[in-house]
């Protein structure tokens, strides 16, 4: 057994078992005998990646003056790799078992053992660049001039456009996005060839990722920093997440990046089901200082102490001249930067519950935010051969449809009918029976107190909405 099958087994299996049987999550490539951590989302983790997404760019780009958004390639040019340090530095120190031959993280190891057969007979450590490498064009793989990488983080396509950014935004309003600080956010797909993945979603070889990177004023950063840290906290418990759940994890010096002058993790308890209370938690987000090392690596003009330019390959100049004291500078970059999938996975663990019944029958219940949820609305004839009651259900349905995602089911009896919505999250049933025919009203009953309540059919969309908080 490898070490990520290892792992994945004693990973929360009944909350995995619930995702593929649901469609929230498949193994990738599964009738060709699968792909080691690689993963495919269902219709309900596409929708709720999507409302994840959703919330992000909502927060922090429509609801903000500074902030703007941004989409750039994941293939870039070589040399933003290499000016990054991604090229040198981009490593995770690499050993082998000589005994079972298990590829290992040095720095993951209890003990120094082999989590696969408990052997210390290790290789001495060995960077390994996590950056997977493609070339591009119709040309021999070994041609170094054509070799790219996937990108393994979207941050490097924000810097090489800030002055793009720069220029093209509303710089002359007074509530203009670039005068600073001001921010560019990204949500994209990154990649890096983890010598480790597994644990389920939670390390991927592919992933996506919600990034901004927040540029200000040397000397204001260390506050921003700081206001930024607990606006993402808070964002975590907007969406949903339990604050037992979540903690703050300042990095110790030795963990820094080569360009973090402080970097705080947001935590969340992915591993509660480890022995030691400290293993339980794992990286969810982290926001990091990143100073103006980006900026200035990524600039032609910066030299070394004998007059020799830095980095030779640029054309730009990304410095910022500020108006009002005629000084020009780097400005200092504050990243906030989160994962798609791991902020899906938590949220999926963070709601799932189970429930006893009178009959002692035990049911799912997935406690997901309403913003989060991947449906909102579930409506269910209680008879599905009364054509008249069909109909009804399907004109509600309808009717909802343009404001929220809503589903029409009819394959079952009414109460296995709400047990399938509670096991997928959906916060809001709405029933409609033989006396809908009559007084135009239907039953909505809630996931969570499984209360029922009468609502007119043409107060439906408005009762929604409230309940929704919108
Ligand atoms: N630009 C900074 C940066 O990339 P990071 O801490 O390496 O920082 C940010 O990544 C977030 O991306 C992580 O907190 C995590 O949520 C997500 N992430 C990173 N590597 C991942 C992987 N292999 N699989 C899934 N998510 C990952």
């Amino acid at each position: 057994m490898t070490a990520t099958l290892l792992f994945r087994s004693v990973f929360n299996l009944r909350l995995v078992s619930l995702a593929k049987r649901r469609g929230f999550v498949y193994p990738s490539s599964e009738i060709y005998g699968g792909l080691g951590s690689a993963w495919d989302y269902g219709p309900l983790g596409a929708e709720l990646c999507n409302n994840v997404r959703a919330a992000w760019w909502r927060w922090m780009v429509h609801e903000r003056d500074d902030i703007e958004g941004l989409d750039s390639s994941i293939i870039l040019n070589r040399l933003v790799w290499k000016y990054s340090g991604h090229e040198e530095t981009f490593t995770d120190p690499l050993v082998d078992c000589r005994e079972c031959n298990t590829r290992l993280r040095a720095d993951k190891l209890d003990d120094g053992k082999c989590p696969n057969c408990g052997s210390k007979n290790l290789t001495e450590p060995r960077p390994f660049n996590l950056m997977f490498r493609t070339h591009v064009g119709a040309t021999a793989e070994d041609d170094a001039d054509a070799l790219v990488y996937l990108r393994p983080e979207t941050a490097q396509g924000i810097f090489i456009n800030f002055l793009n950014v720069l220029n093209t935004s509303r710089r002359k309003l007074p509530f203009g996005v670039a005068k600073l600080p001001f921010g560019v956010a990204q949500i994209g797909k990154s990649f890096r060839n983890e010598v480790t993945p597994g644990n389920f979603i939670f390390r991927t070889r592919e992933f996506e990722q919600m990034e901004m990177e927040y540029f200000v004023r040397p000397g204001e950063d260390e506050q921003a920093h700081q206001e930024w840290i607990d606006a993402c906290r808070q964002w975590f418990l907007d969406i949903g997440i339990s604050a037992d759940n979540l903690r703050l994890y300042e990095q110790p010096k030795e963990e820094l990046a080569h360009y973090a002058k402080r970097t705080v993790d947001i935590q969340y308890r992915f591993f509660p089901e480890r022995e030691d209370e400290e293993r339980h938690w794992d990286e969810l987000m982290g926001i990091a200082n990143r100073t103006d090392f980006d900026l200035r690596t990524h600039s032609k003009k910066p030299e070394d102490a004998e007059g020799k330019r830095l980095n030779p390959d640029s054309t730009e100049d990304l410095s910022y001249f500020d108006e009002q004291t005629k000084q020009r500078f780097y400005p200092y970059v504050i990243e906030p930067a989160a994962g798609v999938n791991r902020s899906a996975l938590a949220l999926l663990m963070d709601a799932y519950s189970e429930k006893t019944n009178d009959k002692g029958e035990t049911r799912v219940i997935l406690k997901l935010h309403h913003s989060m949820a991947p449906i909102k609305v579930a409506v269910l004839p209680l008879a599905k051969n009364k054509p008249e009651i069909v109909g009804m259900a399907k004109a509600i349905k309808r009717s909802l449809q343009p404001i929220m995602r809503a589903v029409y089911d009819d394959t079952g009896g009414i109460g296995k009918l709400y047990a399938r919505q509670d096991e997928v999250g959906t916060p809001f049933c709405v029933t409609v029976d033989h006396q809908s025919l009559e007084d135009e009203a239907v039953t909505v009953r809630d996931r969570d107190t499984w209360e029922q309540e009468r609502v007119k059919v043409s107060d439906l969309p408005t009762y929604l909405l409230q309940r929704f908080g919108r």
